[in-house]
Formats: C-alpha cells, structure tokens, sequence
C-alpha cells in the first residue's frame, strides 16, 4: 500500500498545492518538501501560510516551501497568483487542486458565481489554464510523466444526489448547500476528465510532441505495464461516466516521481 514514506526524491521538482496551510493540502506540502521538492502553497492568509511553513521547517529545516498568495473567491486574485508564480519558476511538475470549501450557505461572489463553485472548481480551472504553458513545458523538457494536475473530488457527487451538472442559477440555489458542494466535487472530476482527453498520454497534444499531462485519470503508468487482467479492469474504470480522483494522502501517490 502507498505510503508518503515511500516516496522518492524530489529534488529538482516543483509543486504548487492549493489550500496548503491545514488538512490534506498542509500534509501533501509537508511531504513533497520532506522529499526534497520546492514546494509553492497556495494560501488566502499570508499569516497561516507563514504559520504552516514555521511548522514544516521546524521538523524539516532544509524544506523548501513557499507561500502563493490566492483567494478562490477572486478571480483577479487566481490570474494574479499564476502570473506571479510564471515570473519565478519555468516548470511545474504537480499542480495539486486541492483546496475547497463544503456546504457552505448559498452565496455568490464579486465575481458573479455561486461560491462552492468558484472555490472548488473555477478558481481550479483558470488556475490550471493559466499555467497549462508551464505545464506542458515541463513536460516536454522532462519527458512522459514529469508534469501531472491533480484535482481533489470527493464521494460528494455520489452522496448528495447529484445526478448531472446543473447550470441554471435559480436551480443550483435551491439545490441545498450539500448538493452544490457535490456539483463542485462533479466538476473537480470532470476538470480532470477533459485535461487527460486533451492533454493525457493518448490525447492530440501528447502525439504532436506538444506535451503531455498525467491526472492519474487513466493510471498510464500502470497500463504501461500491467498485466492483462489488469488492464480489463482499466477499461472498465474508463468507461465509468465519472469516478473520484484521488483522495486524502493517495494525492501523493499522483505526485510525479518518474
Ligand atoms: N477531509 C475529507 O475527508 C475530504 C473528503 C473528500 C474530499 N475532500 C476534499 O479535499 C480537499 C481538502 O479538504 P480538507 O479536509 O483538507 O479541507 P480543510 O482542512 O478545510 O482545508 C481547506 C483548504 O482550502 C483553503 N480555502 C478555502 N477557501 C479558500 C479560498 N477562498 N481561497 C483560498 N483557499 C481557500 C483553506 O484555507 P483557510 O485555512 O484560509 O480556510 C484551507 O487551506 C477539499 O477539496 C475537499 O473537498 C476532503
């Protein structure tokens, strides 16, 4: 079974993981440094950024881990933290979606969207298309593998009822604060979905050499090698409609280790 521990160097490898400061974000932070990655944290608060990294470099003094100020629910916030980030690093080897908020009341932000949504999702989603040249760059330079996108979901689409994405706004209002939290948690999943059919290791930008992105969605580093039992079950899994990504400390086991 995976375990942090298992990980190999990082050195030389470069990460950015939102909602780094607590919970899952802080522990995948805490384990890319201890292994030797630069590690930028996304965060909304300078201070519990500062306050986390304290922490990590207590036990680990050489940690390598910086802070990426961003707040999910400013859009301006997202493309200023991606332009920030451009202007210090050239490559990106894990973009770790992770931060998010859940069953918060029905609300909408400045920038027009309702806020589990832009929180969990959208802020992801600009995120990722503003470093996708970064991301490809690496993966060219580094080969098949070096340059992966996670993105958190959860059970949440299954569990609270969601069916199929809902895009009129008077009926994500009413669709209670767990629903939205799962039609986020839908569109995390889907995020990945489309990144492995646009840029995954079988997609058009990967056969143009133009790069190529892993989302663990098609777990190609297994199919490189498995058996073919296994490969059956691999088929299977992709043709399921929708299936969670990855969750808690298996982020890690997505980190690109190649
Ligand atoms: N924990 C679970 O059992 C579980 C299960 C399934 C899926 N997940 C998913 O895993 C991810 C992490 O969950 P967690 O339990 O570790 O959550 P958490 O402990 O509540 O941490 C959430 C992180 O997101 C950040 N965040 C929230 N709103 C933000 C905003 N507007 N801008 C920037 N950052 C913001 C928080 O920053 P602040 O500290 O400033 O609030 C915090 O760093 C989420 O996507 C969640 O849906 C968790």
């Amino acid at each position: 079974m995976f375990q942090p521990s298992s990980l190999p160097s990082l050195n030389g490898k470069t990460f950015l993981v939102t909602g780094g400061n607590t919970g899952i974000g802080y522990e995948t932070c805490l384990n890319l440094a201890a292994h030797g990655a630069r590690v930028f944290m996304g965060a909304r608060s300078s201070q519990k950024a500062t306050a986390a990294i304290a922490k990590i470099t207590e036990t680990y003094p050489q940690a390598d881990v910086r802070v990426l100020l961003l707040n999910h629910v400013s859009l301006d916030s997202v493309m200023a933290a991606a332009k920030t980030f451009k202007s210090k690093e050239a490559r990106l080897h894990g973009l770790i979606l992770n931060a998010g908020i859940m069953a918060v009341p029905y609300e909408v932000t400045k920038d027009g969207f309702e806020s589990q949504m832009q929180t969990n999702y959208l802020a992801h989603w600009l995120l990722t298309r503003e470093l996708l040249p970064v991301l490809l760059a690496t993966a060219r330079s580094d080969g098949p593998g070096s340059a992966r996108v996670v993105c958190v979901s959860s059970e949440g689409h299954r569990t609270f009822g969601v069916k199929k994405m809902i895009f009129s706004d008077a009926e994500v209002a009413g669709f209670g604060n767990f629903g939205r939290y799962g039609l986020s948690k839908l569109a995390n999943v889907l995020q990945a979905k489309t990144l492995n059919d646009q840029y995954g290791p079988s997609s058009i930008s990967s056969k143009g050499g133009n790069g190529e992105i892993w989302t663990g969605f098609l777990d190609a580093e297994v199919d490189a090698s498995c058996t073919a039992a296994l490969r059956h079950h691999q088929a299977i899994r992709r043709r399921m409609p929708c299936k969670p990504v990855l969750r808690g400390s298996r982020l890690l086991q997505s980190a690109p280790t190649a």
